[in-house]
């Protein structure tokens, strides 16, 4: 099913059954998306900003990928009152603070930003209680952002500068019995850490850290 051809967007880009591809096609500005877009690719453009109207009202946007731009900042609201979002690719940017997101959300990529960890708000992930991909690799993070949701399956934090971790970072030192078992997948290669050092760390992960030892 071809959606709305007759908006402007849908002659640049091209719309098909909920879909919008806008890849490689050098725009500069989110464009105006049909009312029932699920799914849009703005991936290797000119992009450097996403603003609070862009994907307003677009109640069944499921996936926003504009991986490979130029996007240096994301409005606080522009993402948070989406009520079915579930991916967000911005991975290879220039993002220096993630926005607010909504709790919906199942996959996060903001590998290779500009992010420090006052890039990301105290708790940002604590209420994401879908989340199962955390992507950060090839950012300045000085820690894991805690707490993390109890529904994570992998977080990638490869090329960082986490420098320590502690026995709760992970795990809970008040409980023992307390296994973590969805998670399966935590990179700290590449930072400037040595996970030998806190042997108690992962005794409730079902695999150690890849990383240092
Ligand atoms: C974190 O990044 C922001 C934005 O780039 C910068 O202003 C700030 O100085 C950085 N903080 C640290 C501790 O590097
Ligand atoms: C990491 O720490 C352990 C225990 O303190 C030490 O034996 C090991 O040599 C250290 N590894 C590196 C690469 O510094």
């Amino acid at each position: 099913m071809l959606l709305n051809s007759c908006l402007p967007t849908c002659l640049l880009c091209t719309c098909l059954s909920g879909s919008v591809y806008c890849d490689d096609t050098d725009i500069k500005n989110i464009p105006a998306l049909p009312k029932d877009t699920t799914h849009f690719y703005g991936r290797f453009n000119k992009l450097t900003n996403i603003k609070k109207g862009d994907f307003a009202g677009l109640n069944h946007l499921k996936r926003i990928d504009v991986t490979g731009n130029r996007i240096s900042s994301i409005d606080e609201d522009a993402l948070r009152q989406l009520p079915e979002l579930v991916d967000l690719m911005v991975a290879s940017n220039e993002l220096v603070q993630l926005p607010e997101l909504p709790k919906t959300m199942v996959s996060i990529d903001a590998s290779y930003n500009k992010l420090n960890s006052s890039g990301i708000k105290t708790e940002a992930f604590k209420d994401l209680n879908n989340l199962e991909y955390l992507y950060l690799a090839g950012n300045s993070l000085n820690y894991v952002p805690l707490p993390l949701p109890e529904s994570l399956r992998s977080i990638n934090l490869q090329n960082n500068n986490v420098q320590q971790i502690n026995d709760d970072t992970f795990c809970n030192s008040k409980d023992i019995h307390y296994v973590r078992k969805a998670l399966e997948l935590i990179r700290l290669d590449g930072n400037p850490i040595n996970l030998s050092k806190t042997p108690s760390a992962y005794i409730c992960l079902p695999h150690v850290p890849y990383g240092n030892y």
